[in-house]
């Protein structure tokens, strides 16, 4: 089906829906300057995950072998992209649907709190959110301002440079209750969050948009099956190709950044 075919179709899906669920990946912040994982050139193809995607890094610095330059490359990276990171055409679209009434929640395994940003309010995020602490003692969450947050990014990638485990130590926040927090992500092996409340959203979903998604981490990539399993109908748009091809209804290759807001349009075109 050619691509114009495929968003107006879309389009009527989704002007037909009762109830809207987005799940997206890294694929939506691409165009905001956030690099992808598992993309040529994306995060994984030039990091090693399981060096970098939990917490490693600091028990190689408390066994005193110092921090491996990756590590802190990897930091410096990340605290730069992000810092620049906006919403992009694709977010704000999804932002879009939510104002409409049509959009009811999104699921994200992005930490980088662009759904947010762009307007949506339920915002189901499974791999957390790095504007967030959480205290290790009462579980209680702290939302940082992106000041807080990049100052203390950029401080850090300073202490990593110069292994400064003493000053590493002393940017660890408190909590009210005295407890160490720490940021609000999972790591590779650590249980994700709040997958009942996205399930239930996937489950109750009559139309689920698959995002940017490669579909290589379980268990957030099982949440297209739930919602199918429970009727509903499926999109996946993804730059590079179709993930779900077995279960999906409708799938366009194209960026989100563009494909969303055309989308958008012709959903508006369709309610004049
Ligand atoms: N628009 C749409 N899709 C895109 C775009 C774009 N602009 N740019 C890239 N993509 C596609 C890629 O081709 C790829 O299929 O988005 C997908 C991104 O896949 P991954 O890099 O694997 O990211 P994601 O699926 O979100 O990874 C899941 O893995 O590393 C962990 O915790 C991390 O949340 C992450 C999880």
């Amino acid at each position: 089906m050619d691509e114009d075919r495929s968003i107006t179709e879309a389009a009527s899906l989704i002007n037909q829906a009762k109830c809207l669920v987005a799940f997206s990946g890294a694929g939506v912040s691409e165009e905001s300057g956030i690099p992808t994982f598992r993309d040529p050139g994306g995060l994984w193809d030039r990091f090693d995950p399981y060096e970098l995607g939990g917490g490693d890094i600091f028990s190689a610095m408390f066994r005193g072998s110092g921090i491996p330059r990756s590590a802190v490359d990897f930091v410096s990276e990340m605290v730069s992209v992000l810092e620049r990171a906006s919403p992009n055409p694709g977010h704000l679209a999804l932002g879009e649907l939510e104002g409409m009434g049509i959009l009811r929640s999104v699921i994200t395994q992005n930490i980088d709190n662009l759904h947010r940003e762009a307007g949506n309010t339920l915002v189901i995020e499974v791999h957390g959110n790095l504007f967030r602490l959480a205290c290790l003692v009462c579980g209680n969450k702290i939302y940082l301002g992106r000041e807080e947050l990049f100052s203390m990014g950029r401080k850090l990638v300073e202490l990593m440079r110069e292994s400064d485990l003493q000053g590493i130590i002393g940017l660890v926040s408190r909590c009210a209750c005295g407890g160490v927090c720490r940021l609000d992500v999972v790591g590779f092996g650590e249980p994700v969050q709040d997958m009942p409340l996205a399930i239930s959203e996937a489950r109750g979903s009559d139309l689920f948009l698959i995002l940017g998604t490669s579909g290589a981490v379980y268990p957030a990539a099982y949440l297209p099956e739930h919602a199918k399993k429970a009727g509903a109908k499926l999109i996946e748009i993804n730059a590079t190709g179709c993930y779900f091809p077995d279960i999906v209804d409708i799938g366009i290759i194209g960026k989100t950044g563009d494909v969303l807001p055309r989308v958008v349009d012709r959903v508006k075109e369709l309610r004049r």
